[in-house]
């Protein structure tokens, strides 16, 4: 019996990076898997690696900031499995003109700000909003959300983006403590800098240097590595563990923000 033991699994942003590692990793522990993803190709392409070793999963395509397309993987879901056990909001709003134009501050611009909050924040409240009466009427369900180690601190760059993931926070502790006295549990990932397509789409080995300069890790993370605390937050491992924001990081977290210049007059 594996450690999700037939929990039913929603992943949305399933299609790439970080949700397709733990499409593939909860599958691997017996789950059962929803991938959603807005291109419906590469939710069925995690869907097809997950079928080939053995396991039972259902694709489907999925735009987390519309509300009635929640409300269809939601629908569909419980009508094709009876119930949700676990729901990670994993999407996160992907624009390459916008993300280039969200670096500054004095051209900041509502419509960029609002489409990041209608992806990031929006598609995760709103999904648990749907997905938490299911959950109540067993007593039991884990929301995980992948936040952002660019939620905990003021930044000079990604201002829109920044700020959705500071918001989400507050709603994955919001929901944790309205909800956990009735069994469910709300908490967030917050990964440092991870070796995804999303990752490797803007980052040089110019910046990949410089990330592992602040890390205190000897390597830059694998969409795996964060898998493996979405596992463990999906499974019954994690009982006891609500309304938390976990920084897998690589320890970039753990040490004063000026640890780079200290590690260079340290090593001379
Ligand atoms: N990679 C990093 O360095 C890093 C660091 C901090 C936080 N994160 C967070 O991790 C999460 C996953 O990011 P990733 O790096 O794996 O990205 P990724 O681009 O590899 O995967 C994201 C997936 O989300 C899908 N998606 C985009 N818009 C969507 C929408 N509206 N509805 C449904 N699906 C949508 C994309 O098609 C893609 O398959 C995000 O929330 C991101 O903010 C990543």
């Amino acid at each position: 019996m594996g450690r999700l033991n037939a929990k039913v699994c929603i992943v949305t942003g399933g299609g790439s990076g970080i949700g397709r590692a733990s499409a593939l990793a909860f599958a691997r522990e017996d789950a059962t898997v929803i991938v959603a993803d807005i291109r419906g190709e590469a939710a069925e392409a995690t869907a097809q690696a997950v079928r080939d070793s053995g396991g039972v999963v259902r694709a489907m395509t999925v735009d987390v900031g519309e509300e009635s397309d929640l409300e269809r993987m939601i629908g569909q879901t419980v009508a094709d499995f009876g119930r949700i056990d676990v729901l990670f909001n994993n999407a996160l709003y992907v624009n390459r003109d916008h993300a280039m134009r969200d670096m500054d501050f004095l051209a900041f611009d509502p419509e960029i700000f609002l489409a990041n909050l209608r992806v990031n924040v929006l598609g995760a409240v709103l999904a648990s909003k749907l997905a938490i009466p299911h959950m109540l009427e067993r007593k039991a369900g884990s929301i995980i959300s992948t936040s952002s180690g660019s939620s905990m601190g003021g930044d000079i760059t990604a201002y829109s983006y920044g700020s959705s993931k500071a918001a989400l926070n507050w709603f994955v502790q919001s929901i944790a403590a309205t909800y956990g006295k009735q069994g469910i549990r709300s908490n967030a990932i917050l990964p440092g800098p991870t070796q995804t397509p999303a990752k490797l789409e803007w980052s040089t080995p110019e910046m990949d240097r410089l990330f592992l300069d602040v890390l205190n890790t000897p390597f830059i993370g694998e969409p795996e590595d964060i898998a493996a605390m979405a596992l463990f937050l999906a499974s019954d491992e994690s009982r006891y563990v609500n309304g938390m924001l976990y920084p897998v990081d690589g320890g970039q977290s753990c040490t004063v923000p000026f640890i780079s210049v200290t590690r260079k007059l340290a090593n001379g």
